[in-house]
């Protein structure tokens, strides 16, 4: 991995900044206190960034009724939000996003909860038509099922197939002797799905399990540029130091172009306005300009043929015109993180020393030079079969992972009410355990993790909850 972070100032010029105060020169402690809350409640991540103007708080709050309102089946008396399904998984971001932090995957009743989604998708044949399919979409898609199981539909419209959660134990033992049990997911139709509504799936399906993330930081992970996320990348490894850090550049249908990949597990989508129109496309059957088509295949003819939504038919096709896909990615950029305060320096020590923080980069520095702290460097890694899902999309392959940002990570029992799931699927129920399924280009560095006593390793971990 290469150090080497260019601070463009050339970027100045083009940042457009969140906040009104920002273009003032002002010190990273007033910066901080702009960005980071010391909130402590369970509405923690749901602060508004201090000094926006007027017309920018108007923008919030609408954002944050689209974002957090129920929408309904069409037809409906409720017009202004009658584009749910037909195929759908929830009707508002926040079911999945509870209280803009993580889901879990299991509700109290012991049912698996919405946020717990399944991607689907098929290998590529290697025909022109799968190249392309691949080049603008990133993978391809299953015929009769399409990109994402959906556990809802709407009246004559039968939900796609319910999931199902099967882990296996295997048993990690350190150098000293302690034994851990891990939860190792089964894969496959089989163990992954039940109540298959439209028959069966390809036969070399890929099932990927997501827990729906905390949306933190979103809006300061977009300020870190290009370049800064480039200049880490050693494709090759170069350096030979065992990791390769490489980029998801990926289509962006609002830019008409192929942009730098930076949020999603696997980076897949370049901005947040991208990512809030696929979510509300795939999670909810939404249309926007960015994704204009209902979420049903050519094989789904009660899909194709429900009603459709009404939503400001009046002038625009679309269930969520440009504004309104505008106004939730600007009330979700422009959120607090939570302030961190460390107090443990010998784990914050040892996480540097064996190397935690070649992926986990404590901090970027902004235009400006402001310091956030995400501790990622938004870059795939490999992470070795353990963690693999079978599933591409655009440049990263299936053992591929964005490095997880670790900060707020100690916070998120406060919304949740309980210690969070870690990993892309949920299935770490501890720090420790997140940091024993690390693989492939982490390898050594987890078993030099492995190799510290049981004190330093604890140490290590309170470190993290401190970020
Ligand atoms: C059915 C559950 C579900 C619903 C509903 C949902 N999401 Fe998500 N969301 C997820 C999952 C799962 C991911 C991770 C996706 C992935 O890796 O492919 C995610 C990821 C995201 C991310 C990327 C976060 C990051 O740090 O990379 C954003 C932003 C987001 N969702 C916004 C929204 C918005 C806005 C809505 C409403 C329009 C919404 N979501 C509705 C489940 C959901
Ligand atoms: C090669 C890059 C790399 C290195 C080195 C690395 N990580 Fe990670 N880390 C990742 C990636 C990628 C993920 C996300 C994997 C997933 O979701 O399946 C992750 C996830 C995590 C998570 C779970 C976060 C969450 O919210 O789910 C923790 C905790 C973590 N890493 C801690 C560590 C510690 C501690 C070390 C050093 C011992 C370390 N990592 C070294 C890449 C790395």
């Amino acid at each position: 991995m290469q150090k080497k972070l260019s601070y463009s100032f050339l970027y100045l010029s083009t940042v457009v900044f969140t906040t009104a105060l920002l273009s003032n020169e002002i010190t990273q402690e007033k910066f901080d206190k702009i960005y980071t809350t010391k909130n402590n409640s369970k509405h923690i991540f749901s602060q508004q960034i201090t000094g926006l103007n007027n017309e920018q708080i108007d923008k919030f709050i609408e954002g944050k009724s689209f974002y957090r309102i129920p929408w309904v089946e069409a037809p409906s008396a409720t017009t202004a939000r009658d584009g749910l399904g037909p195929l759908f998984n929830a009707n508002t971001c926040i079911s999945c996003h509870p209280k803009n932090g993580k889901g879990s995957i299991y509700n109290e009743n012991g049912s698996i909860s919405r946020s717990y989604i399944i991607r689907v998708s098929i290998p590529s044949n290697g025909s022109k038509q799968h190249q392309d399919i691949l080049k603008f979409n990133g993978f391809v898609s299953e015929k009769t099922y399409g990109s994402q199981i959906s556990i809802n539909g709407s009246l004559n419209v039968p939900f796609e197939a319910k999931p199902l959660v099967a882990y296996k134990d295997i048993t990690v033992t350190y150098p000293d002797g302690e034994i851990v049990t891990l939860k190792q997911p089964l894969h496959g139709v089989d163990h992954q799905l039940t109540n298959l509504n439209y028959g069966k799936l390809h036969e070399k399906v890929s099932l990927s399990s997501r827990l729906a993330p905390a949306l933190l930081g979103l809006g300061l992970l977009e300020q870190i540029t290009d370049e800064q996320i480039l200049a880490n990348e050693d494709i090759d490894d170069i350096n030979k130091d065992g990791i390769s850090g490489k980029a998801n550049i990926v289509y962006s249908p609002q830019d008409k172009t192929f942009k730098v990949g930076r949020y999603t597990y696997k980076a897949s989508a370049p901005s947040v306005i991208h990512q809030s129109a696929a979510a509300a496309n795939n999670d909810m059957s939404l249309t926007s300009p960015l994704f204009p088509n209902e979420n049903c295949t050519n094989a789904q003819e009660n899909c194709l043929k429900a009603p459709k939504g009404d939503a400001m038919r009046a002038d625009t096709p679309f269930d969520l015109p440009i504004h309104r896909l505008e106004s939730i990615a600007f009330y979700l950029k422009n959120l607090k993180i939570p302030k961190s305060t460390i107090t443990e320096f010998e784990g914050e020590k040892l996480f540097a020393q064996i190397g935690c923080i070649k992926c986990h980069i404590p901090s970027f520095n902004l235009a400006n030079s402001y310091k956030v702290k995400p501790f990622t460097d938004m870059l795939l890694h490999d992470m070795g079969e353990g963690l693999s899902d079978g599933r591409v999309e655009f440049k990263a392959t299936e053992q591929e992972w964005r490095t997880a940002p670790l900060w707020g990570i100690g916070k998120h029992k406060l919304t949740l009410k309980k210690e969070p799931e870690l990993l892309h699927d949920g299935r770490a129920k501890t720090i420790e355990e997140a940091i024993l399924w690390h693989g492939g280009e982490a390898l050594k560095i987890k078993n030099d993790f492995m190799s510290l006593t049981k004190e330093q390793r604890n140490k290590v971990i309170n470190y993290i909850k401190e970020l």
